[in-house]
């Protein structure tokens, strides 16, 4: 009998590229996928576990799980995947309402992890949380949610232990994908109509596949189809390189866009946070990138206050780092402590929970004016977006996103929304709030 399963995907792009390889991996195996939890046999979780407040979700989720068992008459098999599972597996396995746990690199059991437990009924709960140094999944050709963008994992893990971060426990060493495997799949993503890929990895400078770095690695999938898209994401300050730009600037088609987390513009925190480079040096790699590629590119970031020690003045130090580069977004974060992490062990969380909400809101308040300022910057001008659907608001409207990441959405009385869908259009600008640009179509 065909087995219906769920998943509900948290937490990062990363997180949202392995469970298309889930769906994959099952879809391949007879399992039917099902939009809604209540119609399904098999409930995933694909959890995360970067900050504590993406825990307590899982937590919340579980109690809806519950009503479905006490609901229905029929078996249901829950596991949770991902992150959360590979860190807390053992604890979390002691959840009446969890079945199963598998890690970011046991995917390829699932099938037979879940079949176990319709075979025999008296299955005992499993635990599959065995880190990998070399599954990249490179053989396996995700189903891909959208038909127009897709994730492309290029690494898996990371090696650069910044001390407050968990993932090189959840996810372990990094490993690069082949680069055979990746032009492929980007290949055959072209041949379907697809017409952006993102490509992934926790930092995506440290690529290194046999000698192919990553602005090699860019300068390759950006001829697979010059008119495809190409972004890429995260990238490392100590490891981003101006070969790396130069390649951006070469080709048209790969986005003028960079996400370069800089956590901290003080260089005490810094280091404490083993970010092995200076709030000069970023600022040096932010000119360059400009001088390079001009004023247009867009630069984002990942920012954290309240981490251990953090006096007044270093979360000015960040303060003022903003000021001088003007961020087209920043993702702003509190620090969480996490349990196992070199910070959560050694050092102490002294910033008290007040002064975290304050200083994260004055961040917020900051980076809410340099992008309006930044969106400002582009009233009067066009650009092309690819258009991605109806926006939210209102159907008659179309949204789409510039090469630089930002949102357009266009009035289209004569277009019809759906024949657009995937097309690249001209927009020129007309106004804009700081989250989104408003245009019409040229
Ligand atoms: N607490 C708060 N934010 C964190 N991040 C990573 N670990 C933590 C933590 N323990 C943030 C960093 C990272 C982003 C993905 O999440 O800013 O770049
Ligand atoms: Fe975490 Fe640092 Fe690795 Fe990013 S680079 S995943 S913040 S350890």
């Amino acid at each position: 009998m065909l087995k219906k399963y769920y998943i509900r995907t948290y937490g990062c792009q990363m997180n949202v590229a392995d469970s298309e390889i889930v769906d994959a991996i099952l879809t391949s195996r007879g399992y039917v996928k099902v939009e809604e939890m209540y119609d399904a046999d098999i409930v995933l979780f694909n959890t995360c576990s970067i900050r504590e407040n993406a825990e307590r979700t899982l937590l919340f989720k579980l109690d809806s799980v519950k009503g479905l068992r006490r609901q229905c008459h029929r078996k249901i098999v829950v596991g949770v995947l991902g992150c959360m599972g590979q860190l807390q597996g053992e604890r979390l396995l002691k959840h009446e309402q969890i079945d199963f746990i598998a890690g970011p690199d046991e995917y390829r059991k699932l099938p037979d992890i879940i079949l176990s437990f319709f075979e025999d009924k008296s299955h005992e709960k499993e635990l599959a949380t065995q880190l990998s140094t070399c599954e990249t999944y490179s053989d396996i050709s995700p189903l891909y949610g959208s038909a127009v963008s897709a994730f492309i994992p290029i690494t898996r893990g990371c090696n650069n232990f910044c001390s407050y971060c968990v993932v090189p426990y959840t996810r372990g060493r990094e490993r690069s994908r082949d680069v055979d495997s990746i032009t492929k799949e980007i290949k055959k993503l072209s041949d379907g109509g697809c017409r952006e890929v993102t490509l992934l990895g926790q930092n995506v400078d440290s690529y290194n596949y046999n000698g192919c770095n990553f602005a090699q690695l860019l300068d390759t999938v950006a001829d697979v189809d010059k008119h495809m898209r190409i972004r890429f994401l995260s990238s490392h300050p100590k490891d981003f390189t101006k070969e790396v730009v130069d390649i951006m600037s070469k080709h048209a088609n790969i986005c003028k866009y960079i996400h370069l987390p800089v956590q901290s513009g003080s260089n005490k925190i810094l280091k404490a946070m083993n970010r092995p480079y200076t709030r000069e040096d970023y600022l040096a790699k932010v000119k360059m990138i400009r001088d390079v590629l001009g004023e247009g590119v867009a630069i984002s970031t990942d920012l954290m206050c309240g981490f251990c020690g953090e006096t007044e003045s270093d979360h000015n130090d960040t303060l003022s780092l903003m000021e001088e580069v003007k961020f087209d977004y920043a993702f702003t974060f509190a620090y969480s402590e996490r349990k196992g992490t070199y910070s959560a062990e050694h050092m102490k969380d002294d910033v008290d929970a007040d002064t975290k909400r304050r200083r994260l809101d004055e961040l917020i308040g900051l980076q809410c004016r340099h992008s309006l300022f930044r969106y400002k910057q582009c009233i009067g001008k066009e650009y092309e977006i690819l258009v991605e659907g109806p926006s939210k608001r209102n159907q008659n409207e179309i949204c789409g996103r510039t090469d630089t990441y930002k949102m357009v959405v266009c009035k289209s009385e004569k277009l019809n929304v759906t024949d657009l869908i995937g097309k690249m259009i001209k927009v020129k600008i007309t106004d804009c709030t700081s989250a989104t640009l408003i245009g019409e179509c040229v």
